[in-house]
């Protein structure tokens, strides 16, 4: 199955992911965790990433394109991948159906994961996350039960750089410029599957669950 998570920051991309990759154990690609990864090693993408995550803009088309493509020729993503966070432009979209075509592949779903834009700002001041695996937390919801320890992992649980309010806002406005107009794209495409996300995080995967299914 390869399928593409589409929604706002905050829409709960990370978090259904991490869900589905227990269940259909498909590799799960985060390109914002792969440069969050590459700014925490302090390599030459990191120092580049760095500049436009913590302004809340995009990083070049050029560089993330480069890197996705890499990363889908890889052996773990010959069953099926999960994209989370990629494409967020029409030239990164275009980009995927040919790199996808050129290997006999294509898209099984564009997962739009819908959250109206008055609860994201909330839901992104309010996370936390591992710095080492990954997990997501929230202050209003589910946190570790040690303080700023991570239960699954015991790394230590932070709050990401581009989650304060300033930035957050930017964001926002980022992905209504560039990253809405792929709802439309992928809609013409007949790719596009809606779920609601503004519902318990229970509820929204049953639905992605139900969704995946279906197509398998
Ligand atoms: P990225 O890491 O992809 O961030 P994002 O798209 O802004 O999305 P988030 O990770 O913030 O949100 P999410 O949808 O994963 O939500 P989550 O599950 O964590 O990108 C970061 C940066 O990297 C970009 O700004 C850009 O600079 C760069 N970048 C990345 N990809 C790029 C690309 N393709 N091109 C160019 N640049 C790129 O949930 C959020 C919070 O809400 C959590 O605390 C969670 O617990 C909570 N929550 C989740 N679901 C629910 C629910 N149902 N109810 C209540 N709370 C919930
Ligand atoms: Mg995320
Ligand atoms: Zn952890």
């Amino acid at each position: 199955m390869n399928i593409v998570l589409l929604g706002a920051p905050g829409a709960g991309k990370g978090t259904q992911a991490a869900r589905m990759v227990e269940e259909f154990a498909l590799p799960h690609i985060s390109t914002g965790d792969i440069f969050r990864k590459a700014v925490a090693d302090g390599t030459p993408l990191g120092l580049e990433a760095k500049r436009y995550m913590d302004a809340g803009e995009l990083v070049p088309d050029e560089v993330t394109i480069g890197i996705v493509k890499e990363r889908l020729a890889q052996p773990d993503c010959e069953a099926g991948f999960i994209l989370d966070g990629f494409p967020r432009t029409v030239p990164q979209a275009d980009a995927l159906g040919t790199a996808l075509a050129s290997m006999g592949r294509a898209l099984d779903a564009v997962v739009l994961v819908d959250v109206p834009s008055s609860a994201l700002v909330a839901r992104l001041t309010s996370r936390r996350q591992c710095r080492v695996c990954g997990r997501i937390y929230n202050t209003m919801g589910e946190m570790p039960a040690k303080a700023d320890v991570c239960d699954s992992c015991g790394g230590e649980v932070y709050q990401r750089a581009d989650d304060s309010v300033e930035t957050v806002t930017n964001r926002l406005a980022v992905y209504e410029a560039n990253t809405q107009p792929l709802i439309e794209y992928y809609r013409e495409l007949g790719l596009l599957r809606t779920v609601d996300g503004d519902r318990d995080v229970d509820d929204v995967y049953a639905d992605v669950a139900a969704l995946l299914h279906s197509l398998s």
